[in-house]
């Protein structure tokens, strides 16, 4: 996978706080029946734990050394949950997930999208029978806001251990929440506010625009120009012809109903 530079600097001890809208991504794919989990990398202003508790899960957060916890910190916790650190070479996130995998069935790490790439760490991904999915988080991470800075270059993904799981790992994909659906049910309402013609979402176009550019669409070659009149003017027709479509079905559907209602009222 190609990277740039990204322009952030390696924060001391991986101080990364996770946004909200990550931790909220993860809540539908967590294993049923699960409601306690534990962050155990929680950093001085860690925010995944108040994410969670919002969505209605239980957790119980510590900042010591996780290595070093032989045992839970609570009897009743079902899973182990956290964006670790990843030391040097990522051997200090490796170490998290095996440590948590002899904790509890149930472990969900937040890591690179490329995490699971190296052979060495088989035993942990192809080779490990519980690593269930990968959620893949199709919203990149901005971890500091720095007006001006370039967007973020890593994608990431949770890595979701189950120990009821067998066969191969499932590969799913989650946007943010407040990222509009392509072209589904939600562009029929406020069209201006979602999807252009090309089919680039509003957080992919409007970033472009907030760098002042003027990106072709990756699906169609068109220019994503989000914010112009003309672009509005395309969407607002799109929306109007897409409305019109969805009555003329309704109207079919509706006669189609009479008719055979009629047919059997009269045999
Ligand atoms: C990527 S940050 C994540 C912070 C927080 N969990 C969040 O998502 O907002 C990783 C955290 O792990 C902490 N950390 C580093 N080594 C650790 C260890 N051995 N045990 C527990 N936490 C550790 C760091 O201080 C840092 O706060």
């Amino acid at each position: 996978m190609s990277q740039r530079v990204s322009g952030y600097q390696r924060q001391a001890d991986d101080e990364y706080e996770t946004p909200a809208w990550v931790a909220h991504a993860l809540v539908p794919y967590l294993p049923a029946g699960c409601r306690h989990f534990w962050d155990p990398a929680n950093g001085p202003a860690s925010k995944i734990a108040r994410a969670l508790r919002q969505k209605g899960l239980k957790v119980t957060a510590t900042g010591d050394d996780f290595l070093g916890r032989a045992i839970l910190p609570r009897l009743d916790i079902d899973g182990i949950l956290t964006n670790p650190p990843y030391g040097p070479n990522g051997r200090l996130a490796c170490a998290f997930i095996a440590h948590a995998l002899e904790l509890v069935p149930i472990v969900a790490m937040l890591l690179r999208v490329d995490f699971d790439s190296g052979k060495t760490r088989l035993p942990l991904f192809g080779d490990c029978s519980s690593f269930s999915s990968k959620i893949v988080l199709l919203d990149r991470i901005v971890w500091f806001e720095r007006p001006g800075a370039a967007g973020p270059s890593d994608n990431h993904a949770w890595y979701i251990w189950d120990g009821r799981h067998s066969g191969p790992p499932t590969i799913k994909y989650a946007r943010r929440a407040t990222s509009p659906p392509l072209l589904g049910w939600g562009t029929w309402w406020r069209p201006d506010k979602f999807t252009n013609l090309s089919g680039c979402t509003r957080s992919m176009s409007q970033r472009a625009l907030d760098r002042g550019e003027n990106k072709p669409s990756p699906w169609t070659g068109d220019g994503c120009c989000f914010g112009s009149d003309e672009a509005k003017k395309r969407r607002l027709i799109l929306w109007l012809k897409r409305r019109l479509r969805l009555l003329s079905d309704l109207y079919l559907a509706g006669r189609l109903w009479a008719s055979r209602t009629a047919k059997a009222m009269a045999s």
